[in-house]
């Protein structure tokens, strides 16, 4: 039972600094202690390495921003999941922005080509090039990896979306679910709808309650329970009152218990093989709410690596 913590202190994939510093923060507050404490081997040998691109050598693609950048250090994170996940070791990777679950998720699939992805999200993280309002990559990081047609115009990410190379692993739309959404793109909503991928927004959290949102997203990409998952966790999924030091917060998100639910429902099922934690940004708001963010994350990993409330 290893963990390998990948800090990845990165903020390209959106505009405002300080979420490079989430990783940090998260491992200055004791991170790699608590996992140990529940029993595994924590293997963290410093934050992930990346060679910056200036903004002037990184124009961007059509509307989408930062394509090199973003595209070379998902690229680089891959083959470090990768590599951890070949090593026998579940791959704990901290964000940064949520553009790194390109690299994340391809990382997984490549060791696990049936994983199934459970992501966690104020937002669906679906545009396509078509669609993004913004442009900042961490908007469409899903759509790059289902490989959504307009995705393939964009070069830099052909590592990723090239059709014509079968040994890239693709996910597919029925291998990925949805929950806490509640901030989706009009365009997003289409991509939803025509791909039939399961989504459970925050009103369907209010209606069925979350164990049985749960059960029910399992059921959707796991009905028997023996694919490998990856979870990718967006701290902005959680209500602004739990969890402020987020880039784009939306109010009516999950609450403390609905967010670590989740977590705990995912350990239960002890096919947990990747777990991304985005979004903690530690430059927008004041002390006690970065203190208070940073203590939520720390411990939802508790909660998907095995810690019980009993
Ligand atoms: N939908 C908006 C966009 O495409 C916001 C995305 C926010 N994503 C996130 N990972 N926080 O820009
Ligand atoms: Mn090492
Ligand atoms: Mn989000
Ligand atoms: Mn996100």
């Amino acid at each position: 039972k290893t963990v390998a913590i990948v800090g990845c202190p990165f903020s390209g994939g959106q505009p405002r600094a300080g979420v490079d510093q989430g990783p940090i923060h998260l491992v200055e507050a004791g991170i790699i202690d608590q996992i140990s404490t529940l029993g595994w081997k924590v293997h963290f040998d410093g934050h992930h390495q990346f060679e910056d691109i200036a903004v002037e050598h990184d124009p961007p693609r059509g509307i989408v921003k930062r394509p090199r950048l973003v595209s070379k250090i998902c690229e680089s994170v891959s083959q470090a999941v990768g590599k951890h996940i070949q090593n026998g070791a579940l791959p704990l990777t901290l964000g940064g922005d949520h553009s790194l679950a390109m690299g994340t998720i391809a990382g997984t699939l490549s060791k696990h080509p049936n994983a199934v992805v459970i992501w966690v999200d104020a937002h669906a993280d679906i545009n396509s090039v078509n669609t993004t309002p913004t442009g900042n990559v961490h908007g469409m990081p899903a759509a790059f990896l289902l490989g959504l047609p307009s995705t393939e115009t964009v070069p830099e990410f052909s590592w990723l979306t090239d059709k014509t190379n079968s040994s890239i692993p693709r996910l597919q739309a029925n291998s990925i679910v949805f929950i806490g959404l509640r901030d989706v793109d009009p365009g997003e909503k289409k991509i939803l709808k025509e791909n039939g991928i399961t989504a459970f927004s925050m009103h369907e959290v209010d209606k069925y309650g979350i164990g049985e949102v749960m059960n029910r997203a399992l059921d959707a990409v796991n009905p028997y329970r023996d694919r490998p998952i990856h979870l990718t966790f967006d701290v902005d999924a959680l209500d602004p009152s739990v969890a402020p030091s987020t880039g784009t917060p939306v109010r009516g998100g999950l609450t403390f218990r609905e967010g670590h639910y989740i977590c705990e429902a995912i350990a239960e099922t002890g096919l947990l093989a990747a777990f991304d934690l985005v979004e903690v940004n530690p430059s927008l708001t004041d002390d006690f709410d970065v203190k208070q963010t940073v203590s939520v994350g720390c411990s939802l990993v508790r909660s998907a690596l095995g810690e019980t409330l009993l």
